[in-house]
This record gives structure tokens, sequence and C-alpha cells, in this order.
């Protein structure tokens, strides 16, 4: 692999087909190769859309509640992502191999590109997703702070960069829309993160139900209150603090920035608003699946 400074601030490069984070389009055989094991645990997104909050939630349920057990390591490590790759530190692939199971595994990948192996041992899969508005919010600040990925340039230039898919791992409409429609065959809990927002406990319960973890409701709680916000902000194990600062620069923007559902109201002008909702419109024709943009 290439050294680091000469992957920093680089453009996308495509993998079959979609925009991706130079450092990990290197050697993409790796990920497509990737065999997985029937007890793997999927936590797919779109990026920006609550990856590490459920994956936080999910880990501690199979640890039975107990944060101490989870604050034992970065939440980088202890639910690797599949397709991560930079200079002088393990891929994900190569730290998954080394991890007893039950292995839970982070991946933006889209559906049509997850490796095929996942639906071949038809492994359980968390599917979050979040109002398009504020994933593109999160996403520009993201972007800003996270130097693995170009300069998003202004907030008006990232915005029609995010419509047309040409960010990280594309379209977020093709994204959202191809895990609900896997769904309807494969073992998917789908969530939505302002439901998440509306009532953790209701959702954390969904998915100990869904990986078959009969949890005592003090349990339930103490997870609840683990999980939020503020707890999960507070954490070095669950902030990204631990990254390098030369990856990852908080003093930009920190990893954990305002957690909320709405903030896009904060950054889009109306016709910016106007233009989205049309574009949206028309990608999103045809399906059920709906969001709420606010609570
Ligand atoms: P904002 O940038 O809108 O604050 P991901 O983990 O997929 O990269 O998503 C990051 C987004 O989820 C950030 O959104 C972050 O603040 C938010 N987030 C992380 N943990 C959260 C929690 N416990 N509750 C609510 N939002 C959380």
């Amino acid at each position: 692999m290439a050294s680091a400074d000469s992957l920093l601030r680089q453009p996308w490069r495509t993998v079959h087909g979609i925009p991706m984070v130079c450092a990990f389009a290197h050697n993409w055989e790796r990920v497509d190769a990737f065999q997985s094991r029937p007890e793997d645990i999927v936590v797919a997104t779109f990026p920006k859309s609550g990856t590490t909050w459920v994956s936080e939630i999910v880990d501690l349920i199979l640890k039975g509640g107990d944060p101490e057990k989870c604050k034992q390591e970065a939440i980088t490590n202890r639910v690797p992502m599949l397709e991560f790759a930079a200079p002088e530190m393990l891929a994900g692939t190569e730290l998954l191999v080394l991890m007893p199971s039950p292995r839970i595994i982070k991946t933006h990948i889209p559906a049509h590109l997850l490796p095929k192996s996942f639906w071949e041992k038809r492994c359980k899969m968390v599917y979050v997703a979040r109002n398009a508005k504020d994933v593109a919010v999160s996403f520009y600040h993201f972007d800003l702070m996270n130097k693995l990925h170009p300069h998003p340039g202004t907030w008006a230039e990232y915005l029609e960069e995010f419509m047309a898919g040409r960010v990280a791992y594309g379209s977020w409409h093709d994204h959202v829309k191809g895990y609900w429609e896997r769904r309807k065959e494969h073992p998917i809990l789908y969530l939505f993160y302002e439901d998440m927002k509306e009532d953790p406990r209701r959702e954390i319960g969904k998915v100990a139900q869904f990986l078959q973890q009969d949890l005592p409701a003090a349990v339930l709680d103490a997870i609840t209150r683990h999980t939020s916000f503020e707890a999960m902000r507070d954490n070095p194990t669950t902030n990204y603090t631990s990254v390098p600062a030369d990856l990852m620069d908080h003093d930009i923007s920190p990893f954990m920035r305002k957690g909320i559902a709405g903030d896009w109201k904060n950054h889009f002008t109306v016709a910016q608003s106007e233009h989205f909702d049309e574009d949206y419109a028309q990608k999103m024709a045809g399906t059920d699946l709906h969001f709420r943009t606010e609570l």
C-alpha cells in the first residue's frame, strides 16, 4: 500500500462502479473474497446513519449489557469495518480472520456489492437508515474532518455531489432501497435513526429480540443509558478520538457532532431544500420506504 501521506485527501476511486475511499480501494479482492461465518452479525449502513451507535448496542447486547467489557477496546477493534484499509494498520479483513465468533462486522458496502458469502451463509444483518438530509449534513462535516476523504468543498458544492451519488459508497437512495428490498428474502432488521432517537429503549429491544437475546428489563435500561449520545460522546472507546489525529481532526468537527434528527434545517437554504426534495421524489419514486426528517 502507498504511504500515509499519499493517501490523504485523495479523490474517490471507483470500485465496481461506485466511488470508494482511495485507501480502501486498494486490493479490493480481499473484500470480494471475504469468507463469512454463519454466526456473523453484519451492521450495514450508508455512512453517517448511526453505524457506531448500533454497533455499540449490538456489542453490548452480546456482552449481556456489561459496559465494562465493551470499554476494554475501541469500537473499531470490537466491530471491525470490513472494507477498512490504511497504511500501517491491519485491514478490516485481516482483523476479522483473527476474531472469535460471533463476530460483529461493520460495513457501508451497498447490498449488491456485499461479498456473496454473507448472503450464502444467511448472516443476520442490522441495517440502520437515516433521512437523507441529515445524512448529507453529517457526511459533509465528516468529510471536513476525515483526511482519508477528499475535501468536500463548500456546502453548496457538496450537496450537489451527494445528490448525484458522487460521495463514498455512491447513491444514498440506492443504498437504502437496496437493503430494503433484500430484507424480503434475508434476515435483515431494518432500523431507522429517527426511531432510535424517538424511543431508543424500544429499538434496542428489537435488536435484542432479533439476535435472540432474552435480556431482563434492567439490562435493556442499562444499554439505553450507556448508548445515549452524551455517554458515547464522552466514551473514548466510541468517540473515535483513538484514531490518529493525522487521519481524523476532531478540532475541525468532532465525530460525535450533534446526534439529533433535523439538523439539516440549520444548513439547507429554502432553495436547496426544494431542489433536494424534487430530486428525492424522482429517485425514491415507487418505493414504500419512508423517512421522517424531523421528530
Ligand atoms: P451527526 O454528525 O449528525 O452528529 P456513523 O456512526 O454512521 O458514522 O454516524 C455518525 C452520526 O451518528 C453522527 O451524526 C453522530 O453524532 C451520530 N451518533 C453517534 N452516536 C450516537 C448516539 N448514541 N445517539 C445519537 N446519535 C449518534
